[in-house]
């Protein structure tokens, strides 16, 4: 079998480390880790007529899209359209993640829980609404911000600014419509199910920290680290979740003829006391999640992907996927990173391969000299394994130490609530 990964960031990197247990892989563009378990190829994921073209002359089986935005864009239609099979959703699908707005009007349509609020394309409406509504608020450009086009607001005025600023362009096209909602409290939880529109298979549940800082303070950011399992997500709370969120919003999309196959990623929200409500759904694997998810679990993904892209019968063995073992990854970043990140460092890895860890990359790049050096905000993802997270985290730190690039950013306490739970220093 030969598997094509999209995508060329720590979660790719992931992907093509779990498909290369069962299959020869390619990936597009991939990064210098990725080279290590396929063969890079240099396209990008925005051009889909090279991809398309790379299908045909590698005699691809199996394409897996990472990344949202060519997702969004169609790829997977493009590739069906041509006779080859694509595991991900149609751009129609995927506009659960590329559209908040869709997203919020299918959830209130097929009574999912989610945070009370509404959308907009004109600003004076927007705030009206906002000057009639509790503080604090919410509002969020609709469309593709990777991760950045959420803004927390303690008053009015401030909501207020932040749709004015989206409105007048601030996120350019995805701030054409506008999302304002209530503010939700409480502990967030990374779902992941697996899903040919009808069933899901949920891998084990996870948790990002989505902050810069330790504490989790500063900006949001695309995920600064992730740890899998989480306590607080029972096996009661994870059949309820699937029997009150996944279920109804693929019945729905199926009757409102935009069946979902692929990955289905709820992320929630889980209050103090009451049912978790559903802060969005994304249409991909979590990245960082995907770097503990899959390294955690056993699961057979290339099974599941190619029953689900080449209509076989599929029977998960699992409703809910359980955990193997524990993981933990610390993301490593540039300097500057979520804002302007300064690259082109160069990167020393630890010369020994410490036990129990796994190094994905994400932003490197090796120069003409053969020097790898840092090329994104991301730069590598430490991930650590253990028999529980107090332990994987131990080597996921230890590791993230280990390795050295000019200006290294990372947080020292990925899991920081699990670990107080577990009541271990
Ligand atoms: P989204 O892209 O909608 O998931 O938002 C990114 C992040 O913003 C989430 O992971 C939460 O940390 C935060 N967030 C989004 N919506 C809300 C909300 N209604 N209440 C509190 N935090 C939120
Ligand atoms: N880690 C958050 C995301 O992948 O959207």
């Amino acid at each position: 079998m030969r598997v094509l990964v999209v995508g060329g960031g720590g979660r790719e990197h992931a992907l093509c480390w779990a498909l290369s247990r069962s299959a020869t892989i390619f990936c597009a563009p991939g990064n210098p880790g990725t080279a290590a378990v396929a063969t890079n190829l240099p396209i990008s994921p925005s051009d889909h007529a090279a991809i398309l073209e790379a299908v045909r002359t590698h005699r691809i089986d199996l394409t897996v899209i990472g990344p949202e935005a060519p997702l969004a864009a169609g790829l997977v239609d493009r590739l069906s359209a041509a006779g080859h099979h694509a595991f991900g959703p149609t751009a129609d699908a995927a506009r659960i993640e590329a559209s908040k707005s869709f997203a919020k009007r299918v959830m209130v349509e097929a009574g999912v829980p989610t945070a009370e609020g509404r959308s907009f394309r004109d600003e004076g409406t927007a705030l009206a609404y906002i000057g009639q509504h509790p503080e604090p608020l919410v509002v969020k450009a609709s469309g593709l911000a990777a991760g950045k086009g959420v803004a927390m607001c303690e008053t009015r005025e401030e909501a207020r600014r932040a749709a004015t600023a989206m409105f007048r362009g601030g996120f350019g096209a995805a701030g054409r419509e506008v999302v304002v909602e209530e503010h939700l409290y409480g502990e967030e939880l990374s779902l992941l199910g697996i899903t040919d529109g009808e069933r899901v298979m949920l891998l084990p549940p996870s948790q990002d920290h989505k902050r810069i800082g330790e504490g989790d303070i500063g900006p949001n950011t695309g995920g600064m680290g992730a740890y899998t399992p989480v306590a607080v997500a029972s096996e009661t709370m994870l059949q309820e979740a699937v029997r009150s969120i996944f279920e109804p919003i693929l019945r729905h999309m199926a009757s409102i003829g935009a069946p979902y196959r692929g990955v289905l990623y709820a992320g929630l929200m889980i209050p103090d006391s009451g049912p978790p409500k559903v802060l969005e759904f994304n249409c991909r694997l979590g990245d960082p999640e995907a770097q503990v998810v899959l390294p955690a679990s056993d699961v057979d993904l290339l099974e599941h992907f190619c029953s689900i892209a080449m209509d076989r019968v599929w029977r998960p063995e699992h409703d809910i996927c359980p955990p193997k073992r524990a993981a933990v990854t610390t993301v490593l970043a540039s300097p500057g990173y979520p804002k302007t990140a300064t690259t082109g460092a160069a990167i020393h890895l630890p010369g020994e391969t410490q036990s129990d860890t796994i190094l994905f990359h994400a932003g490197t790049a090796v120069d003409p000299e053969g020097v790898l050096r840092t090329a994104g905000g991301r730069v590598l993802c430490a991930t650590g394994l253990g028999a529980d997270v107090p332990e994987a985290a131990r080597r996921s730190r230890a590791l993230a130490e280990a390795i050295e690039f000019q200006g290294k950013v990372f947080r020292r306490d990925i899991a920081w609530r699990e670990i107080a739970r577990a009541g271990t220093p």
